[in-house]
């Protein structure tokens, strides 16, 4: 029988080691049968490594820290999601055409409809880098009231401008109250995990508490409201749909979320 074009995927960031990008893209490709393969490239020239793209004909790229916001001049077309954010976490390559795509604001806005619709509620982000771009765009864009707190000011006062929204000191995260507060930093994520952005006893002011962190599954944050009764929301979800988005990009299928799901859970259970 004759075989087809193995096609190939990659992602690029620095660091890379500890992303699940391959384990979660190589299962879904192996369970549809799609014959493809997914590398992980630990990149310190954006600007070599996207000639490379170009010149192997790779088909599809996940773009990750540091470089979601400075590939975007490199790429030849970007969708309007990409323009709103300011950040592209994908590459499709239309037939030597490099085009760029967010699908972090997907990926987030799926997993929290899960648990909560954020139209009119009072949220709370903490954080203003890369995912929280997307974030904010994806909560302003279905009608949340949201207030950014950040370590930076600076930086979170220029993205509460960019998106019309609130601005808070970093300081008054143990004060402010919301419907929702999710955490965007990397606070509490491995190795650092016995490290939490906000205390147990701060908590109690929200419903519904998020982390986008998933490594690990369930951070200090995410045990400390769970054992408050409040609802969580951890960044598993989050990740497998951003992560699915892009699968439905580069082939054109229908992602097989369940095996992405087990794949990244079984993963993180070899890590932990
Ligand atoms: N679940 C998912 O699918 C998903 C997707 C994307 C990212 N993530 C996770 O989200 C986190 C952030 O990623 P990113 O791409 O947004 O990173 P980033 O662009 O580097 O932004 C990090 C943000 O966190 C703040 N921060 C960093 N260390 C801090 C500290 N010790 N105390 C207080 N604030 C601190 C920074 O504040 P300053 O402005 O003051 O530096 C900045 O606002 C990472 O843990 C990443 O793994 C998850």
């Amino acid at each position: 029988m004759k075989k087809t074009q193995e096609k190939l995927f990659c992602l690029i960031g620095n660091p890379v080691s500890h992303s699940l990008s391959p384990v979660m893209h190589r299962a879904a490709f192996e369970a549809i049968h799609f014959h493809a393969c997914y590398h992980a490239f630990l990149v310190s020239d954006l600007a070599g490594a996207i000639k490379g793209i170009r010149s192997l004909g790779i088909s599809g790229v996940s773009v990750t820290i540091p470089f979601k916001e400075a590939v975007i001049p490199y790429l030849d077309n970007i969708d309007e999601n990409v323009r709103r954010i300011g950040a592209a976490n994908t590459i499709l390559n239309q037939e030597g055409q490099l085009v760029g795509f967010n699908t972090d604001s997907q990926g987030f806005m799926r997993a929290l409809r899960r648990v909560e619709n954020p139209k009119g509620k009072k949220v709370i982000v903490l954080g203003a880098g890369g995912a929280a771009r997307a974030i904010v765009y994806a909560l302003v864009t279905q009608g949340a009231q949201v207030t950014i707190l950040n370590r930076t000011r600076e930086k979170g006062e220029k993205l509460a401008q960019e998106f019309s929204c609130s601005f808070a000191s970093w300081e008054q995260k143990d004060t402010i109250e919301g419907d929702m507060i999710v955490n965007t930093t990397p606070v509490g994520m491995y190795p650092h995990t016995d490290e939490t952005p906000v205390d147990a006893s701060h908590l109690s002011r929200f419903n519904l508490v998020v982390d986008i962190i998933y490594h690990p599954v369930e951070t200090k944050l995410i045990r400390l409201a769970h054992h408050a009764g409040l609802k969580t929301l951890s960044g598993v979800d989050m990740f497998i749909y951003q992560g699915a988005e892009q699968f439905r990009l580069w082939t054109g299928l229908e992602p097989p979320i369940e095996v992405m799901h087990q794949a990244v859970m079984e993963a993180l259970k070899d890590e932990a």
